[in-house]
């Protein structure tokens, strides 16, 4: 079940992320310095959100974006801004891609959506039918060392389900989200079949130095999210 701040409140969490510092001055770039180039690719955006990836995906070239999100609200908001330049529609991802054929897609993105997902292998297992031979997938999560995620660890290696209030949209709003460890990342990957070709912690802006010097020293110093690229 997807968090109201999804749902109800997407439309201010599509404002948020267009122009807030962890989504637009260090995880859009650092997700993004990984992708190849797009033109002509049949790509699937998995967890799509408002559809700002998306859009992102079309600039690049990509030839066919296919957007997915359980919240209907984000589907709604992807067609309002895409309308039929994109294929959006709305699933559960812990249901797999049943919509997607074997073998069809060039490249998958899946910017901070996996730690919703209770288990990561079947996920996984689908990115990896539904990519092409020589497909690669890009996505984000949190960091498993980050300071935030350790203050609920009673055992680092056990993945547990953790309930926060979140202030994203400037009212606190419960989020339910797992964490786990980079063993337990790594051995979902790695089982589906993939190869990882890349790691990075990210890098903040350095615009952000001026917006707000606090949280530029923050990210430089102590990475919030991971990113990773895998190959089939
Ligand atoms: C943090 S937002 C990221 C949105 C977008 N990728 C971005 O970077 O702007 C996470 C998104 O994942 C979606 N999501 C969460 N759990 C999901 C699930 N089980 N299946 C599909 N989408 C899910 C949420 O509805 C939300 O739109």
């Amino acid at each position: 079940m997807a968090s109201e701040l999804y749902t109800t409140h997407a439309a201010q969490y599509a404002e948020s992320v267009t122009h807030n510092i962890y989504n637009a001055h260090y995880e859009r770039p650092s997700l993004q310095a990984l992708m190849g180039d797009m033109t002509n690719l049949n790509v699937l955006d998995l967890g799509c959100g408002s559809g700002i990836y998306a859009q992102y995906l079309l600039e690049k070239g990509a030839s066919r974006v296919t957007c997915i999100d359980a919240s209907v609200d984000m589907v709604t908001l992807v067609n309002t801004l895409l309308g039929n330049k994109v294929h959006a529609y709305q699933q559960d991802l812990t249901l797999g891609l049943p919509n997607e054929k074997t073998d069809s897609v060039d490249v998958v993105v899946c910017p901070l959506m996996i730690h919703y997902l209770a288990d990561l292998t079947p996920f996984f297992t689908e990115v990896y039918r539904v990519l092409k031979p020589g497909g690669y997938m890009v996505f984000s999560t949190h960091h498993p060392c980050a300071e935030s995620e350790l203050r609920h660890a009673n055992n680092y290696f056990d993945t547990q389900e953790v309930v926060e209030q979140w202030n994203t949209v400037g009212t606190p709003l419960e989020v339910r989200f797992y964490r786990r460890s980079l063993t337990n990342i790594m051995q979902a990957i790695t089982q589906s079949g993939f190869v990882v070709s890349a790691l990075s912690e990210g890098q903040v802006d350095p615009v952000v130095k001026t917006r707000c010097e606090k949280t530029y020293k923050k990210l430089s110093t102590r990475p919030a999210f991971i990113f990773v690229r895998c190959n089939k």
